[in-house]
């Protein structure tokens, strides 16, 4: 298992690009099971979570290929048989949004369930809801779920709560239904925005991209399709975080700046300088920071992918701020690691108060799941002194190589590989 040698007091400076979004990448990989075309994605990540994409993928039938983290391109000309099991789908959450394109093509899928993980229960209710209004058999069985539906026909579905995963299993399921479907309190995370696009491309007839219903007229088959995924605003804003919490200088490049605007709004109002410009983010902050308030909520709000990341940086800002944790139930496993680095915070249900500033002093610490992993490096990079983030495998489903990125802005971390 690897973990990273973090020496920390280094304002980091300089320019980085960010990478494919993974959470915009692993639905549209989803996607190619919906056509015998091939479709071809110009970048990627070079990532655990899009080779467990892939494998998934290989293992249905469809030929994928592609040096990790170039172009990829995926041709599902048949599936012998739609289903996806347990060992595969508990590598990655994820693989469960192969269900509605399976069930669509197919007329059956049986997917096992994903259960739930380090950051919350993670229930799959509103994607089997959605479903079944478009005429869906569901049953669960032995922890699958088992789907039929000999014809999908349009429908109404009311997400109950606003769910990502589930509005691309339910939109996926609604291109090749019968008829129309509308889609409502849907998801509006730019990573479904960039799914809706990439399936009109194939032929797709959507209307609403990007707002929180979508009108969904179904077609009789989808063709292939070349596209390029959005950019990963969650890395863009882990590194733009990174600057300010380092009282450095950073420019983010190959990013859509509207996609981290919470965040921005947020470092403006702690004294940071944000300069967007085009494609590209420069923070800086030469007079420190203030402490701020964050709620998580679904799209444009504050995202909980950044939620972690933020408590580090309101550990360096003066004053009293709060993180209130909207989205899932148990997604504060970093605070007592930040507290053993000598962080003052405060838990009351979901939410944390952080007095600050702190002196962070570098501890061993350990990881308990992607987003935590990134807090710690950052709490590393502001500490005095060495810290260790353990069990960097997390990290590495998410963020390609990011010891690297950091080095190319000054930062000091190693990496040091374990058996
Ligand atoms: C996606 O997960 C992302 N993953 C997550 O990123 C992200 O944190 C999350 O959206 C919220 O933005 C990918 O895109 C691969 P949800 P997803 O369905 O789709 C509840 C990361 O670090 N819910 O929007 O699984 C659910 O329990 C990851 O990159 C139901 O109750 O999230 C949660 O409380 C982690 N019933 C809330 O909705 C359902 O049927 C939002 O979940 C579905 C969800």
């Amino acid at each position: 298992m690897d973990r990273f040698v973090i020496e920390g007091g280094v304002p980091l400076r300089g320019s980085v690009k960010v990478r494919t979004a993974k959470n915009a990448l692993l639905p549209c990989m989803a996607a190619t099971l919906l056509t015998p075309e091939p479709l071809e994605f110009a970048g990627s990540a070079d990532l655990r979570d899009i080779a467990s994409m892939a494998e998934l993928l290989r293992h249905l039938g469809a030929e994928v290929e592609g040096e990790p983290g170039g172009p990829i391109r995926v041709r599902a000309a048949k599936i012998p048989e739609p289903e996806c099991p347990y060992d595969l789908v508990r590598k990655m959450r994820a693989s469960v949004v192969t269900l509605g394109p399976l069930l669509a093509r197919y007329g059956r899928a049986r997917v096992s369930l994903p259960g739930g993980c380090a950051i919350g229960t993670r229930p799959v209710d509103q994607h089997l809801k959605g479903l079944a209004a478009l005429g869906a058999d569901i049953r669960i069985e032995h922890g699958y779920i088992e789907a039929s539906a000999p014809v999908l026909r349009g429908g109404e579905v009311v997400f109950d709560t606003v769910t990502v995963g589930g509005t691309q299993n339910v939109l996926m399921a609604a291109v090749l239904a019968e008829g129309r479907s509308v889609l409502r309190n849907a998801a509006r995370e730019p990573e479904i925005g960039d799914l809706a696009r990439l399936l009109v491309k194939m032929g797709a007839r959507i209307e609403g991209t990007d707002s929180d219903t979508l009108t969904v007229e179904g077609v009789k088959a989808l063709g292939g399709a070349r596209h390029a995924c959005i950019s990963d605003r969650v890395e863009a804003g882990t590194l733009l975080i990174a600057a300010a919490l380092t009282g450095g200088d950073v420019t983010v490049e190959e990013i859509v700046p509207d996609h981290v605007e919470a965040l921005l709004v947020k470092l403006r109002a702690m004294g940071a300088r944000v300069e967007p410009g085009g494609s590209a983010v420069r923070v800086s902050c030469p007079d420190g920071l203030s402490a701020a308030d964050v709620t998580t909520a679904p799209y444009p709000a504050y995202p909980t992918d950044l939620q972690a990341q933020f408590m580090a940086l309101l550990t360096q800002a003066r004053g009293v701020g709060s993180v209130k944790e909207t989205i899932f139930e148990n997604r504060f496993m970093h605070v007592p690691e930040l507290q053993r680095m000598g962080a003052d915070i405060r838990i009351d249900g979901n939410m944390a108060v952080v007095t600050g500033p702190t002196p962070l002093k570098g501890a061993p610490t350990m990881a308990s799941d992607l987003r935590a992993s990134a807090c710690l490096v950052l709490a590393g990079l502001a500490a005095e002194g060495t810290s260790e983030v353990r069990r960097i495998y997390h990290l590495d489903r998410g963020y390609e190589r990011l010891e690297e990125r950091l080095a190319v802005l000054g930062a000091r971390v190693t990496r040091v590989k374990e058996d």
